[in-house]
């Protein structure tokens, strides 16, 4: 058997376009455009090249993008200052500080300052709050994305069981918020997990999200398995012919003679993030502007 290939990168092309449609409508109606400003600090350049799209994507989408570059030594104060200016600011709809931030910042407390209504990356305690009391807040934009393809896929999720690898507040724990409020039964499992083969072989749906390169083989599946992958590991230059190359936490090539059908890396989950970035932004310009959430957004 061969999976079915999710094409995370033509249903990320459609949400985009879709969001830009709606935010065309959206300046009409509001006489102004949706706004996200996106802060980075210092020159990490994996973070410099996600900004750069993220700013594309954005003016791609039929909205406003605010950059601020700040030097990698900036201080707190300063940068905390910085989201003060910005919650206040009623051309700003979402905010998104991007992280890794440099090791003398206190990333929760930047997370924290950031207005709730403006948390478009669903990072602070009040919307992981509110996801898990099942309230409407803003949900992490890549277990959102792995939400959609699994329901386009699938459709009901229903009492399938779902294994999470992985319980970072960005992806896992959200993860398996969203599967539970589908009706998965869920497992997260992780680094201290005993038996993990035998744990991710219970399972119908496998979300594999460790930063560990091709961890999850062929036979850790259940046969049909759906197999939603969000690693993105460049391999060493020491992995010979191999280096440099991107690979996920899943081994694809073996798997996909196993699984029912798989996300491959890149151009899986990968274009979800930023997809999802916009739609939440655009939802939060709706909200902030008092006008009704548009149906399919
Ligand atoms: N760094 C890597 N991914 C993300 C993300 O989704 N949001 C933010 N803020 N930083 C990131």
């Amino acid at each position: 058997m061969s999976a079915e290939r999710i094409d995370g990168k033509a249903f990320a092309a459609r949400l985009r376009e879709r969001v830009g449609a709606l935010a065309a409508e959206f300046e009409t109606q509001a006489g102004r455009k949706a706004g996200l400003a996106v802060v980075l600090v210092g020159e990490d350049p994996a973070s410099d090249v996600y900004v750069r799209s993220k700013n594309k994507a954005t003016l791609a989408a039929n909205m406003e993008s605010f950059e601020h570059r700040l030097p990698a030594d900036t201080s707190e104060a300063d940068l905390l200052a910085l989201v003060e200016r910005l919650n206040a600011d009623e051309a700003v709809d979402g905010i998104l500080v991007q992280l890794p931030l440099p090791g003398h910042l206190d990333e929760q407390a930047i997370i924290e300052a950031i207005a709730p209504d403006k948390d478009v990356d669903g990072f602070h305690v009040i919307n992981a709050g509110k996801l898990s009391v099942g309230r409407s807040g803003f949900v992490p934009c890549t277990p959102l994305g792995c939400m959609m393809l699994l329901a386009d896929r699938l459709g009901d999720l229903s009492g399938l069981e779902a294994v999470v690898i992985g319980r970072s507040n960005i992806v896992g724990k959200p993860m398996a918020q969203l599967l539970l409020d589908a009706n998965a039964t869920v497992t997260i499992a992780h680094s201290r997990t005993k038996n993990l083969p035998d744990v991710v072989r219970r399972a119908d749906i496998v979300v594999a999200a460790v930063g560990r390169p091709e961890m999850v083989r062929a036979d850790w599946l259940k046969d049909g398995a759906t197999v939603i992958d969000v690693g993105i590991n460049r391999l060493a230059p020491e992995t010979g012919a191999d280096k440099g190359r991107l690979v996920g936490d899943v081994a694809f090539e073996e798997a996909s003679a196993r699984a029912g059908a798989i996300t491959p890396v890149p151009g899986g989950v990968g274009p979800m993030t930023i997809a999802v970035l916009l739609r939440n932004t655009l939802v939060a310009a709706h909200r902030n502007a008092g006008l009704e959430v548009p149906e399919g957004l």
